[in-house]
């Protein structure tokens, strides 16, 4: 966390569509952050070469250099995902694998959002490739954001006063569990006005 006490929030939508409503609900969540927050949407998930250690050597891909140094700047992460087939998509998982090995996610609060509560399967998988990996689940930031068959952008996320306040509460719940993490550091609670 840095000196002023910012806590920074990475968050990563699972889905690739330029409509995703996912991808939208992190970038609300980007626009909700409360005071003492800043969230910096991920925006490079297509960018990775598929996992294969034998890249993985003295110089990785630039794109996995960069995944691992957002999320090594970050003091907690923010995951949105759909779900395919039952499954995590390929491209998050693909995202996940690269960090197993240099493991920026050990001991990080990670909040999983999920925008389709039908989606219980990928929220599973997910939690337990989290799990496995060390990360530090924070339940109190892992909600249910029900989007589907809306079609909201962003902006319409964050005019939903039921949406925007479920966000913004998950945000305070998930930066208080990284200042937790860093009480050292943490001047000021997430979300406190002056
Ligand atoms: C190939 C494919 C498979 C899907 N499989 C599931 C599924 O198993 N369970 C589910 O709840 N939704 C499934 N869906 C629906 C998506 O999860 C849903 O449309 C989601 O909102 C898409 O997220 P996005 O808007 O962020 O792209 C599937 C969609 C696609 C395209």
């Amino acid at each position: 966390m840095e000196q002023s006490g910012i806590v920074k929030i990475l968050a990563i939508s699972g889905s690739l569509r330029s409509a995703s409503s996912n991808g939208a609900l992190v970038r609300a969540a980007a626009e909700l952050a409360p005071d003492g927050v800043d969230v910096r949407v991920y925006t490079a998930l297509a960018d990775l070469p598929h996992f294969n250690p034998d890249l993985d050597g003295d110089v990785p891909p630039v794109s996995v250099t960069q995944l691992r140094a957002e999320l090594a700047a970050s003091d907690a992460v923010l995951i949105s995902s759909p779900e395919y087939a039952h499954g995590v998509p390929g491209a998050l998982k693909n995202a996940l694998d690269w960090v197993v090995g240099s493991g920026e996610l050990v001991g990080k609060p990670v909040a999983l959002i999920n925008a389709s509560p039908r989606a219980t399967h990928a929220q599973a998988a997910l939690s337990e490739t989290l799990r496995v990996m060390s990360a530090s689940l924070v339940t109190d930031a892992s909600i249910a954001v029900p989007l589907t068959g809306r079609s909201l952008d962003a902006r319409g996320i964050v005019a939903d006063s039921d949406l925007s306040i479920a966000l913004r509460s998950a945000l305070v719940a998930l930066a208080g569990a990284a200042a937790s993490a860093d009480p050292s550091v943490q001047t000021r609670s997430p979300g406190a006005r002056d």
